[in-house]
């Protein structure tokens, strides 16, 4: 056993436990990513749109961004199942080791089914507990907290959580959406997380929040009634089924949630932003990312940004960064790791685990 507590293998699903007074922890045994196979760069931006690559990276440290293609089979469920079955590979399990599968999403293919049923069908995982979650770009982290509370109260053992989107379906690339195309790309990201006879292993501290009010703020109507009734249509119009963002606003919250957020979460553990081994950031702009980093005096290498190749993926791009840096060898059991979030809702939330 590993000083951290050995992870639990695979399990029948028919011998999934109950925590009958024992404690457990959770771990994470792989994470995985798949990506759509188009590149959308700032220069085939500025063909569409009256921009510039300049301004784009000076505002936000995007370069390019993925943009998903029905006719190659890109989806959201799609998507997900390459990234589970990546995470999967990673953990040395199969599909059917799995006894529930969690989404996190806000663009699912179809109103019914949930991307989750859709996905365990993709991959053959068999009859297991499954279900999609949307708390927009927080989803991904609001799932790791669901999972982890699931695990040690014994109603999961091995779980697939999964963050995918492709949010670009819903952007306008005419001028009018020139605030929101240029931020936005699709993915998945995707981690198993199992049960660890380690109960410090596992979720340390969480935060999850919401304030329904500034709904507003960033939204996609369905139907003309959808708009809030002192909805400012200058310069938007009526444009259903597209995402609507009063971006300096989202970007005033960005900015001092996510600082006071770090700062919550570190409080309720009572340790300090230096013993955090990594920071694990919902990609939203990289100016957002900088200024939580230069608050705490983090060194760059503690905040991990892919914002530059991928964009905003919405509820994937915490799934994408972690694989990233495990892909690099650069996570090791007993690190803490502390995932953040934020998005429309507004919703903003944490995890901080311990690997
Ligand atoms: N290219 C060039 N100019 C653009 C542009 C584009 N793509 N989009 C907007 N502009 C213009 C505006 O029209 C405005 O012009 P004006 O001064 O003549 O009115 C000017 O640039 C500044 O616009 P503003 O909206 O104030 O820019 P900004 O500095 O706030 O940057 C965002 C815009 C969207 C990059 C920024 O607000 C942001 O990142 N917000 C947070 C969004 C976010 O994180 N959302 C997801 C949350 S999960």
């Amino acid at each position: 056993m590993s000083e951290h507590g050995a992870p639990l293998g695979p399990i029948e699903k028919s011998s999934v436990h109950t925590a009958g007074g024992m404690r457990v922890g959770a771990t994470i045994l792989g994470a995985g990513m798949a990506l759509p196979r188009t590149v959308f760069t700032n220069a085939d931006l500025e063909k569409l749109i009256d921009t510039t690559d300049d301004w784009i990276q000076q505002r936000t440290g995007i370069r390019e961004r993925r943009v998903a293609r029905r006719e190659y089979g890109e989806t959201t469920a799609s998507l997900g199942a390459r990234a589970l079955q990546a995470a999967l590979d990673d953990a040395g399990m199969r599909p059917t080791d799995l006894d529930q599968i969690v989404v996190a999403t806000t663009t699912p293919d179809m109103p019914t089914p949930a991307t989750a049923c859709q996905i365990a069908a993709m991959l053959g995982a068999g009859t297991i507990a499954g279900f999609d979650l949307n708390a927009a770009c927080s989803g991904f982290v609001f799932a790791l907290n669901t999972v982890d509370a699931l695990i040690r109260s014994g109603v999961a053992r091995n779980v697939g959580v999964v963050g995918s989107d492709l949010i670009t379906r819903y952007v306008d690339y005419t001028n009018r959406g020139r605030g929101t195309s240029i931020l936005f790309g699709d993915g998945a990201g995707a981690f198993v997380i199992a049960g660890s006879d380690d109960p410090d292993r596992g979720v340390l501290a969480r935060a999850m929040h919401t304030d329904g009010s500034r709904w507003p703020d960033l939204f996609i109507p369905r139907v003309e009634e959808d708009y809030p009734p002192d909805f400012d249509h200058e310069g938007h119009g009526v444009d259903i089924n597209c995402l609507h963002m009063n971006g300096r606003a989202v970007f005033k919250f960005a900015v001092s949630t996510f600082s006071d957020l770090i700062q919550e979460t570190l409080d309720k553990v009572g340790l300090r932003p230096e013993d955090v081994d990594h920071y694990v950031c919902h990609q939203s702009n990289k100016r957002i990312l900088d200024a939580a980093r230069e608050r705490f005096g983090l060194p760059e290498e503690k905040l991990h940004i892919n914002i530059d190749r991928y964009g905003n993926t919405v509820a994937a791009s915490v799934g994408l960064c972690f694989t990233e840096l495990k892909n690099a060898g650069r996570v090791r059991p007993g690190q803490l790791v502390m995932f953040l979030g934020f998005g429309a809702g507004l919703t903003w939330g944490s995890s901080l685990w311990r690997l």
